[in-house]
């Protein structure tokens, strides 16, 4: 018998299942894809408009307080490679299982994998993102629209996931990025380190957690090689359809009961309300739009480097 893509520990499925975080196993690192050779090609073929280069940097406090964008300036996968084994670099290849389909094979794979073992995740349309992180590359404290499972592939990291409401996860706060106010990043506290779980990923661990729960994420010191994948579920759309909904009546003055405190049918009311008024457009977001502030550059010893 195939050896399955995913294994899931039986104690985390079924209705309890994503209601907190959860380390699994996969097998995406045994996949020629993902080998020296294989990501070469796949940053070489994979578009520029597609390849973010990012730098963090943070306070004391471990809040982020610069991210500074740049750009790949035309070098190949091996040069990228290069560069983020000796800088401070997050190289996010958006979208991947679109512009390549051995990893479009890979997810409709994972996908099926993960239909077996829990039917909400019928229609989830997973999508792919690469991750190649510097040693001491570091992501800050954020939540995603999107569920998320990060399967990691080569190197450390250290994870940490937060309870997806309360001070973790203000409702004003985490409205304002539904609304497209603002960015994905939420104000963050070291207290809050005490609440969160807290996993040391390997080559072959899986992570997921519930909707939306914020996480940050430090690498360990070693050059690290992830799969981000995120997908949609229907929690996850009521979810953020009560977001939006309370948002907007925050806005006129009427503050709504949290969406961590909302049972499905409160939360399935207010999306039903939402797909209108989104549909109308009154409420306009800001389009987030990164000037790139610093190019790769080949220097006089051959080396990659980044010129900010
Ligand atoms: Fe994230």
């Amino acid at each position: 018998m195939k050896t399955p893509l995913i294994t899931i520990p039986p104690e985390a499925l079924g209705s309890s299942f994503l209601r907190s975080p959860v380390l699994f196993r996969h097998r995406f690192g045994e996949h020629p894809l993902f080998s020296e050779e294989g990501l070469v090609g796949l940053i070489d073929s994979h578009p520029e408009s597609l390849t973010d280069l990012n730098i963090n940097r943070f306070d004391a406090e471990g809040r982020l307080v610069k991210l500074i964008t740049g750009d790949r300036n035309g070098l190949g996968g091996a040069d990228l490679i290069n560069a983020v084994g000796r800088g401070e670099l997050w190289v996010n290849l958006r979208h991947v299982n679109e512009t390549h389909p051995g990893v479009a094979a890979l997810m409709a794979e994972m996908q099926a994998a993960l239909e077996a073992l829990d039917a909400r995740f019928k229609g989830a349309r997973l999508d792919a993102n690469l991750l190649i992180s510097a040693p001491g590359a570091k992501v800050p404290y954020h939540a995603d629209q999107p569920e998320v499972m990060l399967c990691h592939i080569r190197g450390a990291k250290r994870i940490w996931i937060y309870p997806n409401g309360g001070r973790h996860l203000p409702d004003e706060h985490f409205e304002r990025v539904v609304l497209k106010e603002i960015t994905e990043d939420i104000p963050y506290d070291r207290s809050f380190d005490a609440d969160a779980a807290v996993f040391d990923l390997e080559a072959g661990h899986g992570v997921a957690w519930p909707s939306n729960a914020p996480h940050r994420v430090e690498n360990l010191g070693t050059v690290n090689i992830s799969l981000s994948i995120e997908y949609m579920t229907w929690r996850n759309r009521l979810r953020l359809g009560a977001y939006y909904l309370n948002g907007l009546l925050r806005r006129v003055g009427l503050p709504q009961k949290p969406v961590a405190d909302l049972k499905p049918l409160g939360l399935a009311a207010r999306w039903a309300l939402a797909q209108p008024l989104k549909r109308l457009g009154l409420h306009k977001g800001r389009q987030m739009l990164f000037k790139r502030e610093f190019e790769l550059v080949r220097d006089a010893a051959e080396d990659v480097r980044q010129n900010a």
